[in-house]
């Protein structure tokens, strides 16, 4: 059985408290903190780069012992310039998207070789096979389940046929979801055989984001 992983997306929590607010999520059972990082011009947003990163590990290092993981997700255009910085800044996995790059083969081995796990994302107009190539090399696979961009928007349960077919042809892989996903969405991703979950709405406008975290790992269920 594959170990089911929670990831609070940081979009959704309180900037000015990023430190404090990942603290607050890894005591309440996170095993991923989620990094959203766009650059305005592959999305149409824009958050933050490698030094935000870089400090909130730094923050991390002095004030928690728990061990904790920078599940990083470049919605950017040409992310093979960000690998070194992300590296640099701790990062533990390096997720770019399939639609960003000419050359997902050199960029995987770059991330690779700059010690961080690598990860391919697909958008929901994407078709899954285009990643067929790749698989073997990858760590993680994630597939968008909204537009990427903002936090907020409904989860698209149409994109559950990708996650049934990567499953089918994987047992063991990562399959991440991002974007929609909740108490009440959770089952159809988890039914996929999706068992690394972004959530930030959920998590964060919860009374009880430890309550939260636990119902949808208890909901995974490869
Ligand atoms: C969207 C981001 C997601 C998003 C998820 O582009 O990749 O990680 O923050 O947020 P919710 O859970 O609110 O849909
Ligand atoms: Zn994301």
């Amino acid at each position: 059985m594959l170990k089911p992983k929670i990831a609070p997306s940081m979009l959704s929590c309180d900037f000015s408290q990023l430190g404090e607010e990942a603290i607050r999520m890894i005591d309440s059972g996170a095993d991923y903190l989620h990094m959203d990082v766009m650059d305005g011009h592959f999305v149409n947003n824009l958050t933050f780069g490698a030094p935000v990163v870089n400090c909130l590990n730094n923050y991390l290092q002095k004030n928690t012992k728990k061990e904790y993981v920078l599940d990083c997700h470049l919605m950017v255009s040409n992310p093979e310039k960000w690998v070194e910085d992300f590296a640099k800044s701790g990062a533990t996995i390096f997720t770019f998207h399939i639609e960003a790059t000419e050359n997902p083969s050199e960029l995987i081995e770059k991330i690779k070789s700059n010690g961080m796990k690598v990860s391919i994302a697909i958008k929901p107009k994407t078709d899954v096979s285009i990643i067929f190539p790749f698989l073997d090399k990858l760590d993680m696979v994630l597939i968008m389940t909204v537009e990427p961009g903002f936090g907020g928007q409904s989860f698209m349960k149409d994109m559950m046929k990708k996650v049934e077919i990567l499953r089918e042809k994987l047992p063991n892989l990562d399959i991440q979801v991002d974007g929609g996903l909740s108490p009440k969405t959770i089952d159809f991703a988890s039914k996929a055989g999706a068992n690394v979950i972004v959530a930030g709405t959920s998590i964060f406008k919860s009374d009880d984001p430890a309550e939260t975290i636990q119902i949808l790992k208890d909901s995974v269920q490869n």
